[in-house]
């Protein structure tokens, strides 16, 4: 699956910029997907990172389980790595953001303070998979709607700072990395939450994944908000159950309409509040 969205080329392309803009940051804001932890991470951040200062931002907290929310962000704090999570949509924990970044560097600006030197603007950068929110984070940094959405193919620009209050300083443009596909289950979590393009993978298999999910760890959303029977979940396998719902929502027997409606429902956060990695602590 690799290879379908992202080619040496490419990446070889997206890891020598991450890496020269990497060396002008003093702390590297790395934007994961709440609902996807583990696998919305950069599988080369890593090796690009060497000593830098290094926070883990998670990202979309209102559409995730808050329960397993602060399960990986403990696991995450237990690993050294500074992490916490937000919802940069609706600018909740940004204060919160700022305050952890600044205790980064109070060591290093203390030491200058106590020489009688003005501490220099920390410098950022956002770094994270495609989708993630690093154009809203960088909007709600600046406070207002300064920073380049959507990249523009063969337009090259000059690097910009935004200046932010007087602590910071912040890459207008963030790094894009590719995701991670370990395994196809993988790639179903990052088509589910928009990371990787729909076109990649059948919807249908992606509803049905799903399902799946729901079934086993939010049975009472199939019964509160898909308003499925009780016993057609007891009694139906998991295509059964598309079915049903195609059903249901009038579409007659086309799968697809009925999965995309099931997918955009997920993504708009309709279906409540939901995680796909599950298992904080385990490879985190
Ligand atoms: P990117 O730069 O990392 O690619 O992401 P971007 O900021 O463009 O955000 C991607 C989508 O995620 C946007 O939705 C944005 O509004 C949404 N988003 C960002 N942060 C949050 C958050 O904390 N909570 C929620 N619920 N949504 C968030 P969009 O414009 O509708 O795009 P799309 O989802 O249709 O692609």
């Amino acid at each position: 699956m690799t290879d379908i969205q992202w080619f040496p080329g490419h990446m070889a392309k997206a890891r020598r910029e991450v890496s020269e803009k990497l060396s002008w940051v003093d702390i590297i804001v790395e934007l994961v997907d709440a609902r996807l932890p583990l696998s919305s991470q950069n599988p080369i951040l890593q090796d690009l990172v060497h000593n830098k200062k290094w926070v883990r931002v998670l990202n979309k907290a209102d559409l995730a389980d808050p329960n397993l929310t602060q399960a990986w962000l403990q696991a995450f704090q237990a690993e050294g790595r500074p992490s916490l999570a937000i919802d940069a949509q609706h600018n909740q924990g940004i204060r919160r953001l700022q305050g952890v970044l600044l205790d980064q560097m109070a060591d290093r600006r203390a030491q200058l303070e106590a020489k009688g030197v003005k501490p220099p603007a920390i410098r950022l950068m956002i770094i994270g998979i495609p989708n993630v929110g690093k154009s809203t984070l960088i909007n709600r940094f600046v406070g207002k709607n300064m920073a380049q959405t959507g990249a523009k193919p063969g337009v090259t620009r000059a690097q910009r700072w935004l200046k932010i209050g007087r602590d910071f300083e912040l890459l207008d443009t963030p790094g894009i990395l590719w995701p991670k596909f370990e395994d196809a289950e993988v790639g179903k979590k990052l088509a589910l939450t928009g990371a990787i393009k729909d076109q990649l993978l059948h919807m249908d298999d992606l509803a049905l994944y799903l399902l799946e999910a729901l079934r086993a760890f939010y049975p009472q959303v199939l019964t509160d908000k898909l308003k499925l029977q009780p016993d057609q979940v007891a009694s139906l396998d998991t295509p059964d159950l598309l079915l049903a719902l195609t059903r249901q929502w009038g579409y007659q027997e086309d799968y697809d309409r009925a999965s995309q409606d099931l997918i955009h429902r997920f993504r708009q956060g309709r279906l409540g509040r939901i995680s796909l990695d599950r298992e904080p602590g385990h490879g985190s």
